[in-house]
């Protein structure tokens, strides 16, 4: 059985101040059942004051993204190594985001991905179609080439995937739970070629306009193991709404 997992990509939102406010909200109100993982995912520039608002709970800290060299002169990035320095245990990997408008590719992703797994990260590796690739009907082609090129030579120990269709990333356009589900299907099933019984233990979370009111019924699919949450992970309420709703029920 694997356990839902729920990771707040704050994206770049918020003053160290508002961060503090926010994570210790959170922390006070999280609860200690721990049958869900739940992450928060700070700008960096807040993520010393989110790992003190948090510690003591049952909170991870995560990143949005990582550079797979150890050290060196690389202007304005930030190591695998360094994140868990921080207090970090997970990082984004591969965000649509990151992949429109910075130029990450599945390359780059993969030697992310091997950087944060030897670290001893958890890599949360983000794969999804476009609303044009939807349409062309090219949607598992799109997400089977994500993944085969980001986890190229990997292994599937401290891996998760976030399923997040790019149409739906902000947009208040979510997937049908059917459609989520082919997709996590889809990816559950190419996994299990790559990595036999152990990617039954892979985590796979469903992102994009994420919301209380529809987690529900995603968290039903059998496929769909928690959420990545942006828009709905800035306000105390919804995002602890959002982790309730993704326990499975029977
Ligand atoms: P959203 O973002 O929940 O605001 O759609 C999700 C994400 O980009 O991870």
């Amino acid at each position: 059985m694997r356990k839902p997992f729920v990771a707040g990509n704050w994206k770049m939102h918020g003053t160290v101040r508002e961060a503090a406010e926010l994570a210790g909200g959170l922390a006070a109100q999280i609860g200690h059942v721990d049958n869900v993982d739940v992450a928060l995912c700070p700008p960096y520039t807040a993520i010393g004051t989110v790992r003190d608002a948090i510690r003591g709970s049952r909170l991870r800290l995560g990143a949005q993204d990582l550079h797979w060299e150890k050290s060196g002169a690389y202007t304005g990035e930030v190591s695998a190594g360094m994140l868990i320095d921080a207090g970090c245990s997970c990082v984004i990997i591969g965000h649509s985001e990151r992949r429109q408008f910075f130029g990450e590719t599945d390359d780059s992703v993969n030697r992310k991905l091997k950087a944060a797994v030897a670290a001893g990260l958890e890599a949360i590796v983000c794969v999804g179609e476009t609303l044009v690739e939807r349409e062309a009907g090219s949607t598992l082609a799109v997400v089977e080439r994500q993944l085969a090129g980001g986890l190229e030579g990997a292994g599937c120990d401290q891996l998760a995937i976030a399923y997040e269709p790019v149409w739906a990333i902000g947009t208040g356009k979510v997937a049908t739970p059917d459609q989520a589900q082919e997709v996590h299907g889809f990816i559950r099933a190419w996994l299990g070629r790559k990595y036999g019984h152990a990617a039954d233990c892979v985590r796979i979370l469903y992102g994009g306009s994420v919301k209380p009111d529809n987690i529900l019924s995603l968290s039903a699919q059998p496929d769909i193991d928690g959420a990545l949450v942006g828009g709905a992970s800035l306000k105390v309420d919804s995002f602890l709404d959002i982790v309730g709703g993704s326990l499975k029920r029977e």
